[in-house]
């Protein structure tokens, strides 16, 4: 007993040091936000080598990135309102930012932090990008490194990410790795708290000032598998998260190559009168992946050279306007659900889609349609017989009530049911009403149908997936 608390005391006044040393250390040599204490770091997989940062950001740094990220869109959004370019401002409100190195004494401060936890050059980073994820947002899995050589030729592979949250999410928005290796010897924490998504791997949970450090590549420079990583669907919540992907060489190297369309050789022009550009177009100009050296000289333009820089502003571009596809996407389609157009055994068809069978909606949808619109005719010849037999218009009605109701159609359904109450009674005016009504909403829920069915097409076009939608509204 004695020997455990003068022990523990003895602790106890080696940390009250320790902490006045470190306290009176960072009051004057270093701002208290670029201190790295390595006790804060967690190993979180070494396959991928993965660490978690407890309280690597303040409120302060977490709140300024937000509103910067923020002040960002807003400026976006009225410089094309000025210059009415409606087009640009469509692709920048959606959700992601990237904020210019250093722009001020707070985000370099963030910036030489990482630099020092990760022992990696400032110069080798990208800007912070700042993203923020609303309700069903999710990054599928991918890798950060590229394998192509248009993304490799500034500062070479990305080696490391650092994933910085700036929110606490109530439920969902985890970073997961489904390829990862628990560590050995740590023991498996309970995993209630994670999303069903979180579960299928390795999970960071998004927790306010928390980053999450990994590596895309071996010590050996080779690209690890393991480092395929997802982002969960937020399900209650905001997720806002501030991303800083690093290179194996400086990222600010090479600016200009192809960009600003110089020649990186004396003897570009003397060249080009000699027709080189056209007999030697790979080195004179460059190819798709690669820009060539005498771009100038060969007047090539900056759109049909491609430059990394270009290809990477465009891909970024991409990535939002994906963003922005799905959470219409979301919303298009919560609007049919409550309008009443839509009811949940629709969402039962979309979860029997899967890998194995992606084009199921799509088919059941179409077979739906032409089995209405035959249906559709039949009653409007039915009821146009100069004696009209109502067991066979009910009949049809009947059928049409079931299709309808096997793939959510609510509203034509319940059209349906009105329907066949006036075929009972042999009401010929009243069923001809029926069938005007039943055709406006059958081709109301087409057309609704059709656009929801293209806005997905065009996503998955784009590269994107389908979010899935959940009842929860
Ligand atoms: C954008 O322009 C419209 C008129 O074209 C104006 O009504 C609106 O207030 C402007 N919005 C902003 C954010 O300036
Ligand atoms: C975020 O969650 C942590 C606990 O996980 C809590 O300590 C912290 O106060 C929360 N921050 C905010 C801003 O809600
Ligand atoms: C183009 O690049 C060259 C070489 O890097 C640089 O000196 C020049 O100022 C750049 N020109 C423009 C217009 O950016
Ligand atoms: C220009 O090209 C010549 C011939 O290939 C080469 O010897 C020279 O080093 C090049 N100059 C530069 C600056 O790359």
């Amino acid at each position: 007993m004695a020997i455990g608390r003068s022990c523990s005391l003895q602790i106890l006044i080696l940390n009250l040091i320790a902490s006045n040393l470190y306290q009176s250390c960072e009051s004057f040599l270093t701002p208290p936000s670029s201190i790295i204490n390595p006790s804060k770091v967690k190993q979180v997989s070494w396959k991928p080598r993965a660490f978690v940062y407890e309280g690597f950001l303040t409120d302060l740094e977490c709140d300024h990135l937000i509103s910067l990220a923020k002040s960002e869109l807003k400026r976006s959004a009225v410089a094309d309102n000025v210059s009415g370019q409606s087009k640009l401002s469509e692709v920048r409100t959606s959700s992601g930012m990237f904020i210019p190195k250093g722009k001020d004494p707070i985000v370099a401060g963030i910036e030489d932090k990482i630099s020092t936890w990760t022992f990696l050059p400032k110069e080798n980073g990208e800007d912070i990008q700042v993203l923020r994820y609303e309700h069903g947002q999710k990054y599928d899995p991918h890798y950060d490194y590229f394998t192509d050589k248009v993304n490799i030729a500034r500062g070479g592979h990305r080696i490391a990410t650092v994933l910085m949250y700036l929110t606490n999410v109530t439920k969902g928005g985890e970073t997961v790795f489904p390829q990862a290796e628990e560590p050995s010897r740590r023991r498996t924490p309970p995993k209630d708290d994670l999303s069903e998504c979180a579960k299928k791997g390795i999970a960071v949970k998004p927790r306010r000032g928390d980053a999450l450090l990994f590596f895309s590549l071996f010590p050996t420079a080779i690209p690890d598998q393991n480092s395929l990583h997802a982002g969960c669907p937020v399900i209650e919540g905001e997720k806002w998260s501030a991303t800083k992907w690093i290179h194996v060489d400086s990222f600010e190297k090479n600016l200009d190559i192809g960009g600003n369309c110089t020649d990186l050789n004396e003897s570009c022009e003397r060249w080009a009168a000699l027709g080189e550009c056209t007999k030697n177009r790979e080195y004179m100009i460059g190819t798709a992946e690669l820009p060539g050296y005498c771009r100038r000289s060969c007047k090539v333009s900056l759109i049909s050279g491609k430059s990394s820089l270009y290809v990477q502003r465009e891909q970024r571009l991409k990535r939002m306007e994906v963003g922005q596809m799905q959470r219409r996407l979301v919303d298009y389609t919560k609007s049919l659900f409550m309008e009443g157009f839509l009811d949940a055994q629709f969402l039962q068809l979309q979860q029997l889609q899967d890998e194995s069978n992606p084009d199921f909606v799509v088919e059941v949808v179409s077979l739906f349609f032409d089995d209405s619109e035959k249906l559709l005719n039949d009653l409007t010849m039915a009821l146009d017989q100069p004696s009209v037999d109502f067991k066979k218009v009910d009949a049809h009605v009947h059928q049409l009530k079931g299709s309808s109701s096997s793939i959510g159609a609510q509203r034509v359904k319940n059209a349906c049911i009105a329907f066949r109450s006036f075929c009972e009674e042999q009401n010929i005016d009243a069923t001809l009403r029926c069938l005007q009504q039943v055709k406006q909403e059958y081709y109301l829920v087409k057309n609704k149908l059709e656009t929801m069915l293209r806005l997905e097409q065009q996503i998955v076009a784009a590269g994107g997936s389908i979010p899935m939608i959940e009842l929860g509204f």
